[in-house]
């Protein structure tokens, strides 16, 4: 087996050399790396038809006192070559353990690929990637991705089922909490931004690993914000808001992608050849692995599309799903569809060539070891630069919902403090979802963070007040009596962990369980009340926004949440977060968000027969974009550099933003545009720039966006991408609906 190995090893130098005195263009097909080809290539023809399945095949660890293993069987799959990957199996020397037994005891001695849920940081956790969207600081969120993968490699992972990139509009849908929010051009900016921090410039580093955009494609469209359920949808609203931030990862070079386990307009995602071969291969030139997600192989049966598992598997191979997680079909029931030719092999080597490349491309071959270090992973785990810049992200992340009277900040000599509410002492809950190797012990409480941040003489009370759910009244007594002993109140309430991400949708987006109660207990005390609000989805926080002055949207902050929190509530740092999604008032109003077309009825409100409601207001509770600062800032002279230009030109456009209050701020610059008259209906507004900036009290910066053809281009009757003359409206302002605006005209 070990002599295999070596001539594997030997085969890869030989081709090394070979190729290196290969003519340019000596390939038939034009490819980045021609020694990669040509090493992928001599490998393969080394391979069994098995031995290729098996490398398609990704099978699901499982938790063992000691940690992450490989599951039942899974030593005997390795030496037989039967598995290319594992999900969910990590640990430096477990995984050395587990790559020996490939490269030393299988025939052929491929690597394995160890791949993990890596969504927000691997055990020091960042906030959710709904409140780093919440940032709009792509750089930070690039940082962030770049620390997971310093700490997930260190655990001897090679590959992140991440960045998820569906673009959401339903709240209810509880997978919002791990994606951008609402637009696909933020949605855009952060996939890219986390698939550069997750890869890095040079793949081969071994603190850098393979990301993978995720769920290809319309996920977040899943009706009635049911997961799992299906999209239906136009091909015109899936290119221009879900497609997109598919696209940008993919011009990143993220080098995997996810199926969806959704259908898209009756074909399932693991079956559309539109999806991944028309549109992500020869439209976008992806030229990575796309692997299946989890059972997403074998659901095309209950979806309807296959009779049976190897009908399933040659519809998603064929298609273009290269890797089967967890349904083991490929590997299982494939080899007998080739051999009785209902599948051509040429589809297999294919799917193989793609895997195998991944493995080249991350070093594996010349070191199948190289990420799986103990002494790395001693050294690059939680550390405290990592906690610092988780600290930092949580504090951009808060968004500041409303703050009436200057009640925020608090002063730290305030007296007496009551902290009330279930989340305000709930370390796991600080985490969020998909925490991966996470503890709750590492987290830092908000009330824990509010006692590290007082003056010496503050007293601080503590109440819990009543379950995250459930109608428990039984804690509001206590809760009143600290309030009414405290100078002000901090109430931390919202959903838990488990309330947001896969399959956890709800039907309502108020508090849970008894909530607003025990809010509208402590607010008759009279006392000030801040709301802080944990949870992974906009909260139809209506009462709270009627009745209480202060209110701060704090997500899952994540490990450092309590300092974040406490360095926000006493102004040691000013908020700057902005919502990345509409926060509707009730429920009913959705699907809600800022991009919304205008109608032959706009909402008006002294004319009945328009598009609104007879019960609430058809506007958001917050718009998109919305998010207070302890300072302020006026926007004006919003200016192009051209009123006039030719279609396919650029146009700059700037705007002038002072920070009118006494006190240093960042405010986050938003610019949207508007195709006031086109073939086509066109939104109000789209998201085509921001810049966040910081101002000391008094200072003007002039900030500059140039907008581009793409900027302007839609889909017209025919779907062609077009650029139509006539005037465009732009926006600039601090939220999609607090904007000055100016325009120009394309000719
Ligand atoms: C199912 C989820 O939809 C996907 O996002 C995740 O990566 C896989 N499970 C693996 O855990």
């Amino acid at each position: 087996m070990r002599t295999m190995h070596k001539t594997l090893l030997c085969l890869m130098g030989l081709w090394l050399a070979w190729v290196s005195v290969l003519p340019p263009g000596g390939l038939a097909q034009p490819v980045a790396d021609p020694r990669e080809a040509a090493f992928v290539d001599s490998v393969l023809s080394l391979m069994t038809l098995e031995e290729k399945l098996g490398q398609l095949a990704q099978y699901r660890g499982r938790w063992s006192d000691t940690g992450p293993k490989v599951p039942e069987g899974g030593e005997a799959e390795i030496r037989a070559g039967r598995v290319g990957s594992f999900l969910g199996v990590y640990g430096a020397a477990y995984t050395r353990e587990m790559q020996r037994l490939a490269v030393e005891e299988s025939r052929l001695g491929i690597p394995l690929l160890f791949a993990h849920d890596v969504i927000h940081g691997f055990r020091t956790i960042f906030p959710v990637p709904l409140a780093e969207a919440a940032t709009w600081d792509v750089t930070a969120v690039e940082e962030a991705a770049r620390i997971a993968a310093v700490e997930a490699t260190a655990h001897g992972l090679h590959w992140t089922f991440a960045p998820m990139v569906d673009v959401a509009r339903d709240p209810r849908w509880g997978r919002i909490v791990e994606g951008s929010g609402e637009d696909p051009y933020l949605g855009a900016q952060m996939a890219a931004a986390r698939v550069r921090g997750f890869q890095g410039a040079d793949l081969r580093d071994p603190a850098t690993m393979l990301a993978c955009a995720k769920h290809f494609a319309a996920y977040g469209a899943a009706e009635g914000g049911r997961d799992y359920n299906i999209a239906d949808l136009s091909e015109r609203t899936l290119r221009e808001i879900y497609l997109p931030p598919f696209q940008a990862a993919v011009e990143a070079g993220v080098e995997t992608i996810m199926a969806a386990f959704n259908e898209v307009n009756g074909v399932p995602a693991h079956a559309s050849t539109f999806l991944l071969d028309d549109v992500l291969r020869r439209e976008w030139g992806f030229g990575g692995l796309v692997v299946s997600d989890y059972t997403g192989v074998l659901e095309l049966i209950p979806h309807g599309v296959a009779a049976d598992r190897a009908e399933a598997g040659r519809l998603a191979l064929t298609a273009g799903v290269d890797v089967d997680m967890v349904s083991g079909i490929y590997v299982d029931d494939l080899p007998a569809e080739v051999r009785a030719g209902r599948l051509d092999e040429a589809v297999v080597d294919e799917a193989v060539r793609r895997v195998l490349r991944a493995k080249y491309r991350l070093g594996l071959f010349e070191d199948p070891y190289r990420y799986s270090d103990p002494a790395r992973e001693q050294a690059l785990t939680l550390t405290p630069a990592h906690r610092q810049a988780a600290r930092a992200m949580a504090q951009k992340s808060l968004v500041l919902l409303k703050n009436e009277g200057g009640v925020l900040p608090l002063d730290r000599t305030v007296g007496t403090l009551a902290v009330i509410g279930p989340l305000a002492d709930a370390p796991r809950e600080m985490l969020g979802g998909w925490a991966a190797a996470g503890r709750a012990e590492d987290a830092v409480t908000i009330l824990q963070g509010i006692r590290e941040a007082v003056a010496p003489g503050t007293r601080i009370l503590y109440a819990k007040g009543a379950t995250i759910e459930g109608d428990d009244r039984s804690g509001f007594d206590e809760a009143v009596r600290v309030a009414r002993e405290a100078d002000a109140v901090v109430l931390v309430l919202g959903e838990h962990h488990d309330m947001s991400a896969e399959a956890h949708n709800r039907t309502s987006l108020d508090l849970p369980g008894v909530q607003r109660e025990l809010a509208q207990a402590v607010h008759a005390t009279g006392k000030p009340v801040v709301a802080v609000l944990i949870g992974g989805r906009p909260l139809s926080v209506t009462w709270l926004d009627a009745h209480v002055p202060a209110i701060l949207m704090a997500w899952f902050p994540g490990v450092e949440a309590g300092h974040a929190v406490a360095d926000v509530l006493f102004g040691d740092v000013s908020p700057s977060g902005k919502l990345p999604v509409t926060f509707p008032r009730t429920v009913g109003q959705v699907p809600i968000y800022y991009n919304h077309k205008n109608t032959g009825r706009p909402p008006d409100p002294n004319n009945k027969y328009t598009s609104k409601y007879i019960d609430v207001p058809w506007t958001p509770l917050y718009p998109f974009g919305h998010g207070l600062s302890y300072t302020t800032f006026a926007y004006a002279n919003v200016r192009v550099d051209r009123p006039v230009i030719r279609a396919g030109e650029t146009v700059t456009v700037s705007v002038d933003v002072t920070n009118t209050g006494d006190r240093t701020g960042d405010e986050v610059v938003q610019l949207y545009l508007r195709d006031e008259v086109a073939s086509v209906t066109r939104p109000v507004k789209q998201l085509r720039g921001f810049e966040r900036i910081t101002l000391a009290p008094g200072q003007t910066k002039t900030v500059t966006f140039t907008l581009g053809p793409q900027d302007m281009t839609f889909y017209d009757q025919a779907m062609q991408p077009v650029i139509e003359p006539g005037f465009f409206t732009v926006y600039a302002g601090g939220s999609s609906e607090n904007v000055i605006q100016t325009r120009f005209e394309v000719q």
